[in-house]
């Protein structure tokens, strides 16, 4: 029998001509690569297999029913005029072809069919949010959801055979899932330009890029983050971090190798932090962990290479202002290309955000910034060339940055930047210098957006 062949399709939002090429893949069976009319195309071959007959061959013949095209015509899609077409054409085949993995590779993390099925879960959310972030009321997709679903009971059936050996799907779908979304971020593309601040401040925020559930696999772990290192030590430049729990806690803390080992969940460090603290807007910079302490009521730091801890009171700092989305956000962690910030509310600000900037080598407090915007208005806070942006809802599906504060020329600005949520609430939103995306845990969420700056 030949290889079994999961073709995955995405459009392109964006018109031919500005198709950045995307060169096939060298890693495994998975391939990508761009179609005639500008579509993203990712190939997966799953090998031979001595895995049952039946119920391959079975799956084979529903591949050939998971044949769909969706051609979607838009009108308005930011940025982009006249009408483009958009075509997402999914899952031309599905088929799984289960290998025996080689006699003792262990080192896979393990896979059970849980897991599998939230993998498919995230990837009807993911067209669920692709059909939301195009506006489209085609049946195609309602169609596309109903294949994901017969899917979801092909996996069940499947669940009575050898579960070691799903391993390999597990593996595949981290992969496809990693295509996604570089087809997604193509379309997306902005040339960023990392550690400029020639600019007049952010012009836009792109379209969520939902990367999976947290590593917990719990939707209930709201509080939390994740992201990266604003200002890596060197051999951590790939690093990612991710830190949750089901109160806004400060818990758990895990580090991941790279993007591919935060995917398939497969950590390289964890830190127990025993709810040590309240607040989920923690920050990593320079392989050190800022977070918000209880006892006393001051700001932490975790050095992620000795595990050493310190802490600072910053007397003014009040705990009774919070951001509107949860309790206990007292203290709010940012850095960008100007350093390490830390924004919360004071009684003599009268609740409104007290900006200080904070001396990485001493720990201690260098400036403090008063603001015009009172906390419990803001949904979130970070910041970016030295500029805090502050968010709040517009609606459940859309956030909006409404006030600006420059710390340079201590001007403030109100502005109406919309960017579409994944899910309503968020507890930890940070600007990251580095790669010039904002990173959002939203409900549970990994999301992260590209931020493009007017340069005008
Ligand atoms: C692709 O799969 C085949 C088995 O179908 C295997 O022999 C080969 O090593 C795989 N290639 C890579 C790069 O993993
Ligand atoms: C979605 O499309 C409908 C009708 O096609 C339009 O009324 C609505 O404003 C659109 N929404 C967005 C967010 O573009
Ligand atoms: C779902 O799978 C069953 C076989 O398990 C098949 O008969 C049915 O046509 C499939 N439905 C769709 C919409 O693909
Ligand atoms: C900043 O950008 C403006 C316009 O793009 C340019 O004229 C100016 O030379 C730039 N300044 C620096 C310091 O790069
Ligand atoms: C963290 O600990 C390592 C190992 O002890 C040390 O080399 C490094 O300087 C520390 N980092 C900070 C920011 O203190
Ligand atoms: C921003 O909006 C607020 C409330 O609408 C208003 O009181 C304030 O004067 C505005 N600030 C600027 C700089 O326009």
């Amino acid at each position: 029998m030949l290889p079994f062949l999961l073709l995955l399709l995405l459009s392109a939002l964006t018109p031919a001509s500005a198709w950045i090429p995307v060169e096939d893949w060298e890693s495994g069976n998975v391939t990508t690569s761009v179609g005639e009319s500008g579509q993203c195309l990712c190939h997966v071959y799953l090998p031979e297999t001595i895995f049952p007959v039946d119920r391959v061959q079975h799956m084979q013949q529903v591949s050939k029913d998971l044949i769909l095209e969706v051609d979607i015509q838009l009108n308005k899609i930011e940025g982009y005029q006249g009408k483009l077409e958009v075509y997402l054409k999914e899952l031309a085949a599905l088929s799984l072809r289960v290998a025996m993995l080689e006699s003792s590779a262990d080192n896979y993390i393990k896979l059970d069919f849980e897991m599998l099925r939230i993998e498919l879960r995230e990837f009807e959310a993911l067209v669920s949010q692709l059909k939301e972030s195009l506006n489209s009321s085609s049946p195609m997709f309602d169609s596309l959801y109903t294949e994901i679903r017969n899917m979801t009971l092909i996996v069940n059936q499947l669940e009575t055979y050898d579960k070691s050996n799903l391993q390999v799907i597990r593996i595949e779908f981290a992969k496809l899932q990693k295509k996604l979304e570089e087809c997604q971020k193509e379309q997306e593309y902005i040339e960023p330009d990392i550690g400029n601040c020639n600019h007049t401040g952010i012009l836009s925020i792109s379209k969520p890029l939902v990367v999976q559930l947290n590593a917990h696999l719990s939707p209930g772990y709201q509080y939390g983050g994740w992201g990266k290192d604003s200002k890596p030590v060197r051999g951590t430049e790939s690093m990612y971090w991710y830190g949750a729990y089901s109160g806004p806690y400060v818990h758990d803390f895990y580090q991941y190798a790279d993007y591919e080992k935060l995917l398939l969940r497969s950590n390289s460090k964890y830190h127990d932090l025993a709810w040590s603290g309240f607040g989920n807007n923690y920050i990593v910079r320079g392989n050190t962990m800022y977070y918000q302490i209880n006892n006393p009521f001051s700001m932490g730091k975790l050095n992620l290479t000795s595990s050493a801890k310190d802490y600072r009171v910053i007397p003014s700092a009040s705990q009774r202002f919070s951001y509107s989305y949860s309790d206990n956000q007292n203290l709010d962690f940012a850095a960008d290309e100007t350093g390490l910030w830390v924004m919360y509310a004071s009684e003599e600000s009268k609740g409104k955000i007290v900006l200080a900037k904070i001396d990485e080598k001493s720990f201690g407090i260098e400036d403090v910034i008063s603001t015009g915007v009172y906390k419990q208005r803001a949904g979130n806070a970070f910041m970016a060339c030295g500029v805090m942006y502050v968010t709040r809802p517009v609606d459940v599906t859309t956030e909006e940055i409404f006030y600006a504060f420059d710390s340079k020329t201590r001007e403030e600005k109100n502005l109406s930047i919309r960017f579409p949520k994944f899910q309503e609430k968020y507890f930890n939103l940070d600007y990251n210098p580095t790669d010039q995306k904002l990173y959002m845990y939203n409900n549970g969420y990994y999301v992260s957006y590209n931020v493009r700056f007017n340069k005008d």
